[in-house]
């Protein structure tokens, strides 16, 4: 479904991405994890088409998409999350979600009550969301990606800042929203979500892949021990 070949995006003199190569297949979870600036974000930034790659291809069900403008992407069947979240505060969770279908032919009312069930925001539907508790804004944002029935979807952080309880509630909307045939990603520092949500995991270092493979495999890695846990295990 989505394909990442040699894929490098560099900020000036930082090499943020280095010749990554990704495959990820429809119904496939991969996790994405590496220290604090080791080029996660901007991995979802290229994918979703918020940022060109400099070199390599994007291909999404074997067609390229990088170099398309960032407007398309959304209509391409690529929804994601944002770490720092990108919710119209003064807007209650309603009118957030239901904008979040404007990439689709036909918006539906009722797919928008479901999903505020669903994530058990129907009794926030009519507050702003600036007035949310951060956990079920995060949700807000999860449940304007899963309206778009996006074939591939992007979480950056989704528990980022939450309790140990607010994450495993968060892991069980993933887990259970989540349809299976959708292309999942998600990048997380919370290396227990991750393992229980992704059967195969990546790890960035300094924007190169340094390993991949099952959770039991890629966290016992000399090379993930050195660079992931020796110097920053982030809040994991
Ligand atoms: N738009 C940008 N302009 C300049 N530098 C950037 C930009 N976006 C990211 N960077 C730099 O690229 C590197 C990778 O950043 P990125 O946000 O992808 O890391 P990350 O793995 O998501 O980190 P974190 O875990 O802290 O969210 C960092 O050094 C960052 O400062
Ligand atoms: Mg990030």
């Amino acid at each position: 479904m989505l394909r990442l070949e040699c894929v490098s995006r560099r900020f000036g003199g930082l090499e943020a991405v280095k010749e990554l190569d990704l495959d990820v297949p429809a119904g496939a979870r991969l996790g994405l994890i590496g220290p604090n600036g080791s080029g996660k974000t901007t991995v979802l930034n290229l994918i979703s088409g918020v940022l060109a790659p400099d070199a390599g291809a994007i291909r999404l069900g074997g067609a390229r998409i990088d170099g398309r403008p960032a407007h398309r992407f959304a209509r391409l069947g690529i929804a994601r999350t944002f770490q720092n979240l990108r919710l119209v505060a003064h807007m209650t969770v309603r009118e957030n979600v239901w904008l979040a279908q404007h990439t689709l032919p036909a918006p539906r009312a009722a797919r928008v009550e479901d999903l505020l069930a669903a994530l058990g925001l129907a009794a926030w539907r009519d507050t702003p969301v600036s007035a949310l508790p951060l956990p079920q804004q995060r949700r807000v944002e999860l449940a304007r990606a899963l309206a778009r029935e996006p074939k591939v979807l992007l979480l950056d952080e989704p528990a980022g800042g939450m309790t140990p309880a607010e994450t495993q509630e968060m892991g069980d909307l993933v887990a259970r929203l989540v349809p299976a045939e959708t292309a999942l990603v998600v990048v997380e520092h919370k290396l227990d979500l991750v393992a229980r949500l992704c059967p195969r995991i990546a790890v960035l270092d300094f924007g190169r892949k340094i390993a991949e493979g099952a959770p039991g495999e890629v966290l016992n890695d000399a090379k993930v021990m050195e660079v992931y846990f020796g110097r920053d295990r982030g809040d994991a």
